[in-house]
């Protein structure tokens, strides 16, 4: 009896491992195993966003849902500039309704941010929101507020260091650079083209270029945080604030990391940032905690994996990076968009959150700040705003 339910475990067992197999093969030969059709999830997000606008009582700034609640941010809080963006994204994909209305609501909030100079999120902030409104509208205010932000967003910006300074804290640090200042990037590289004056294009380079030497290790993950000493400019400590430990991977800043390379190819045509994106992409796609459904881990080094929470954001984040980088690597187009399709099924299939029709927020479990025990495992605005870009570019990158 025992040998045969052994068989039978066994049998069952093998069955499995050839389904899997068969899976990944057919997968990644003709990339059409995992069924993603983004526009059925983009008009899901759709309806959901606009009853939420619509019955909003005020135009506040949602981050997170904690306890069932809705969180807000202040348009100070480097979250504000995601719902907003969200609304620009779902503006030009969705004519039927009239979005514009509640994206320059949205986007009005953040007014006040172009005079922000207390720390270095003014690219999440208003890039993301004021940006994507001044691509859709090519309003004349929207660019001043745009410019003035990019400014704030300079001030930051030390020559001897060669980087902007993404905190002030004073006592801890002197000169903090989080990886995901890779972001930030972006909205420095439009300031020159919209203004014409190249120092803009040059901090975005230098700090690119800095960061790619000082944040990385020799496997090519990376670190969170590096403080320079303000004097000299060199690195005097590297370690973590979000991750689990100084030489973990926290999974957030991997993603933060081969998004930002991706775009700083695209905006410089520099292909050492092209040859670090890829290898980044190697590096998280092979990597031994890597869950099947390719949803992250927070930290791919705690010890608590497979019970460990995941950070969709993270997966949403990569999965709209890997798409970028797709379209620059012929070679590995085919491998990267299947990857990253697998990430958007999972996330589509199950991590949804489940809630009333209306409402903000379309994906749940991603982590904030896990070593100070906060937004762990709940629904974050940065992984629906990285969901709907990573569902535009597939869309986009199939035409
Ligand atoms: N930029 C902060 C974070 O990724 O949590």
């Amino acid at each position: 009896m025992k040998s045969i339910r052994t068989i039978m475990n066994t049998s069952f067992y093998l069955f499995m491992c050839a389904t899997l197999i068969l899976g990944c093969k057919e997968n990644s030969t003709s990339g059409k195993t995992n069924q993603l059709d983004p526009d059925e999830i983009l008009s899901s997000i759709a309806d959901r966003l606009y009853g939420a606008v619509q019955s909003a009582s005020s135009p506040r700034l949602p981050r997170s849902v904690e306890d069932g609640k809705v969180r807000y941010t202040s348009s100070e809080g480097w979250t504000s500039g995601f719902l907003p963006g969200m609304l620009w994204m779902i503006a030009d994909y969705d004519n039927s309704r009239d979005w514009t209305q509640y994206a320059e609501l949205y986007t009005k909030q953040l007014e006040e941010v172009q005079y922000l100079t207390s720390h270095h999120d003014l690219g999440f902030m208003l890039y993301n929101s004021y940006g994507r409104g001044y691509t859709a509208s090519n309003s004349d205010i929207y660019k001043q507020v745009l410019v003035n932000g990019a400014k704030s967003l300079a001030s930051r910006y030390d020559s001897l260091v060669g980087m902007v300074k993404s905190w002030d804290r004073p006592g801890k640090w002197q000169y903090p650079v989080i990886i995901d200042n890779m972001m930030n990037l972006e909205y420095l590289f439009w300031a020159t083209r919209a203004t014409g004056d190249s120092s803009y294009y040059a901090m975005a380079l230098s700090h690119a270029t800095s960061t790619l030497r000082d944040h990385y290790r020799a496997d090519v993950s990376c670190y969170h945080v590096v403080d320079y000493d303000t004097l000299t400019g060199e690195p005097i400590w590297k370690g973590t604030h979000q991750g689990l430990a100084d030489e973990s991977i926290w999974a957030r800043g991997q993603a933060w990391g081969l998004y930002g390379f991706a775009m700083a190819y695209r905006e410089t045509e520099d292909v050492m940032f092209l040859e670090h994106a890829r290898r980044i992409a190697t590096f998280l796609m092979n990597h031994g905690q890597m869950p099947l459904d390719k949803v992250p881990y927070w930290d791919l080094e705690d010890p608590d994996i497979p019970n460990a929470p995941r950070d969709v954001s993270a997966a949403a984040i990569m999965a709209s990076g890997l798409i970028e980088l797709s379209t620059y690597v012929p070679e590995e187009r085919e491998a990267y968009i299947d990857y990253a399709m697998e990430m958007l099924v999972s996330l589509s299939e199950n991590y949804r959150y489940e809630s009333a029709s209306e409402s903000f927020f379309f994906l749940d479990q991603s982590v904030g700040n896990k070593p100070k025990n906060k937004e762990v495992s709940i629904p974050i605005i940065y992984a629906d705003y990285y969901f709907i870009e990573a569902l535009l570019r597939l869309k986009q990158s199939q035409i």
